[in-house]
């Protein structure tokens, strides 16, 4: 055996070298010798590497990368940017929280004679600084941290062009409907994002392999799912899975081992740095959606006479019978009401009052009946009803807080312009997220 430079390893050499192992991530190479075995994950190393190499080429030019810095962090040995050393980056920086791993690099390049210009620093996710880069890899770390979405907000502060992001994962046959039913994704964010749910497991890790987690913690392995669902939350764009668990395990694992492996790149955002910019966005299309949406007086009215007045009216039968049935029916039953009424209510906002209902249906209905009657200019009626929700102790807090904006519309608009403001300060009072102004 003998490296690039014809330099035969002394048993002395093979001896050093098993001293610092073990190089189990992935292969380096001189002449015809190879150290390392990549324990079961073997092709690993060449499918992550032109895996990586393919997505930046695909996405930045040659100029560009010869401008941009790049990130490896948990970089073992540092074989991921050994690999890339070709790519004309300005800088290549690769941190790793063991000491161990780097002078583990250090070994085998000095053996086998390999030099690169790659910085290796001793470093973790955790404590990563101001420093930016254009490029960051994350590969193979994310599944032995604390807390994932601590890890990624971290990386989302230092990343300019493009994230890299590997991990082993769990398969998504776990997401299940009933797990999504029992999880109750009623939030009004399924108004604007796709209702997706993800899952993690939690094990415990020891720091024994030099492979694993810094210190013995309780670790998280994701779903795809939670991984995209984290990028998305903190402003991550064009999210695209270069290789999905089916892919990765054709290439590498082929089926010797259980677990899953992904890999994601995505750009940071420019400007406003995540999708919490959007949720105000999000809350005032919301709240003026309801509010401009008004039901017809012979479909709110008898429900009204009926939920607040105890009146059965034959009209409720002709005009909100659905409804009706949707309200008054078990929860196993209201699924196919429900089903019932978006073939009926095909109006986004619409469906969503009626729907609603269910939960809390007489300050509901007293909310959309002041509404309504307000849009057909009985004013003092309209507040009477909206004071009946406002005055009522326990009330429900969703129409307490609209009801309240509403009165202040209402006496602004007949000239009460002290209660107007007072009516206000008690809505923003009620929900401080609440877009009182117009
Ligand atoms: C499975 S290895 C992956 C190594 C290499 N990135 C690769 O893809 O082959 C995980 C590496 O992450 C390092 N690591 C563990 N906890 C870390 C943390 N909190 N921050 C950064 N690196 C960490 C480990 O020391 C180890 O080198």
């Amino acid at each position: 055996m003998a490296s690039n430079d014809g330099k035969v390893l002394s048993e002395e050499l093979i001896q050093d070298l098993n001293a610092h192992g073990p190089y189990s991530m992935a292969v380096w190479h001189s002449g015809d010798i190879r150290v390392g075995n990549e324990e079961g994950l073997s092709g690993r190393e060449a499918y992550f590497t032109n895996l990586i190499r393919r997505t930046i080429l695909k996405h930045f030019t040659v100029d560009q990368i010869k401008t941009f810095s790049i990130l490896d962090i948990g970089c073992n040995d540092g074989w991921v940017l050994n690999e890339l050393s070709d790519l004309p980056f300005a800088r290549m920086v690769g941190i790793e929280p063991r000491e161990k791993n780097i002078v583990k690099g250090q070994t085998v390049r000095n053996i086998l004679q390999i030099s690169n210009r790659v910085e290796y620093k001793l470093g973790d996710i955790e404590s990563l600084g101001d420093e930016s880069f254009d490029v960051v890899i994350c590969a193979g770390v994310l599944y032995h941290v604390e807390s994932i979405p601590v890890a990624l907000r971290r990386i989302a502060n230092i990343c300019k062009a493009m994230v890299f992001i590997e991990s082993r994962c769990i398969s998504s046959k776990y997401i299940t409907k009933a797990l999504m039913n029992e999880i109750e994704m009623r939030d009004l964010v399924y108004q604007y994002k796709e209702k997706t749910c993800g899952i993690t497991a939690q094990k415990f890790e020891s720091a024994y392999h030099d492979g694993s987690t810094k210190s013995l913690s309780v670790v998280n392995i994701p779903t795809v799912e939670s991984l995209v669902m984290q990028l998305d939350i903190l402003g991550f764009q064009d999210v695209e899975i270069v290789a999905d668990p089916k892919s990765y395990r054709r290439a590498v694992w082929k089926n010797r081992r259980a677990l899953n492996g992904v890999c994601i790149s995505a750009y940071p955002k420019l400007g406003q740095n995540s999708s919490v910019s959007d949720e105000s966005i999000w809350i005032r299309e919301y709240e003026r959606g309801l509010e401009k949406t008004v039901l017809k007086r012979d479909f709110i009215e008898p429900l009204y006479e009926h939920y607040c007045h105890r009146k059965t009216t034959l009209a409720l039968f002709s005009h909100s019978l659905i409804t009706f049935m949707y309200l008054k029916s078990p929860s196993w039953l209201a699924g196919i009401f429900g089903s019932f009424l978006e073939v009926l209510h095909r109006e986004k906002y619409e469906l969503e009052i009626i729907k609603n209902l269910r939960y809390g249906p007489r300050d509901k209905l007293c909310l959309e009946y002041g509404k309504m009657l307000n849009s057909v200019g009985e004013h003092e009626f309209a507040m009477t009803v909206l004071k009946s929700v406002t005055t009522r102790i326990n009330a429900d807090w969703r129409s307490v807080y609209r009801s309240f904006h509403l009165l202040s519309a209402i006496t602004s608009h007949v000239g009460l312009l002290d209660e107007s403001c007072r009516y206000q300060t008690l809505c923003v009072s009620c929900n401080p997220r609440f877009p009182v102004e117009p």
